[in-house]
């Protein structure tokens, strides 16, 4: 028989250890799958919104290729969801990064509908400053619905620029980093895919997990 009290509370607290490790093991297997449905869920209503769902016959969720354009695209690996009607391309949503935020990266979904023109852009994580950089999201101001139907040449691209820098895109009062960090980047993102569109769509479908979510990241 164990009747030294040590012994027993190092039992029973290896008892509760186990039964602990085994509930958190659990819990962590029952809900993986309701995770990467929420994620897969998240990620389609921000593409829904730049790519209509009634436009596509396709999962644009799992249609996708990863490519790398750091110098255009702001990060070495670039996820691009393609939607397709009747395996014809329709849109590429690019997960485009503006580097140079005032603080830091900006995270944004870029979609470009096949004639080139944009189908629409949301930032997807960020950290600008409240009340200055953050009115680029779509929940608190109407700046960023500025970049649907326009595209290369739709302003010359001499003018994809915040307006004190001479071009065509409005900056916020107080605030002209971020502004100008989104519009470098979402024209980039544009000259990309005029010299590289076609060649997305070529390649084979790849089902990777979801990853992008819609939330502002502070
Ligand atoms: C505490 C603090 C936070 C700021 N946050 C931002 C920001 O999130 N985005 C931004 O563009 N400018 C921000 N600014 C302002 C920039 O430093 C810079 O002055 C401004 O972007 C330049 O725009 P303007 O020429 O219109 O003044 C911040 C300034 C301070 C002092």
């Amino acid at each position: 028989m164990i009747k030294h009290p040590i012994t027993i509370a190092g039992l029973l607290l290896a008892m509760f250890a186990v039964i602990g490790v085994g509930l958190v093991a659990f819990t962590h297997q029952a809900t993986k799958a309701q995770i990467a449905e929420n994620e897969r869920q998240a990620l389609l209503n921000s593409l829904s919104a730049l790519v209509p769902a009634t436009s596509i016959d396709n999962d644009i969720v799992t249609d996708l290729t990863v490519i790398s354009d750091q110098e255009k695209l702001g990060t070495a690996e670039t996820t691009v969801y393609l939607g397709r009607k009747s395996d014809k391309p329709v849109a590429a949503v690019f997960t485009s990064i503006a580097p140079d935020g005032y603080s830091g990266q900006i995270k944004l979904l870029v979609a470009i509908l096949a004639d080139g023109t944009l189908g629409g852009v949301r930032v997807v994580a960020h950290k600008e400053t409240p009340g200055l950089g953050d009115k680029i999201e779509v929940e608190k101001a109407d700046w960023i619905h500025g970049f649907k139907g326009k595209s290369i040449g739709n302003p010359d691209l001499a003018r994809w620029k915040v307006k004190r820098d001479g071009g065509d895109f409005d900056q916020f009062s107080g605030a002209t980093i971020t502004p100008r960090a989104i519009v470098k980047a979402v024209k980039n993102t544009l000259i990309y895919y005029q010299e590289n569109g076609k060649k997305l769509f070529i390649a084979k479908p790849k089902t990777v997990k979801a990853e992008a979510k819609t939330e502002s990241g502070k």
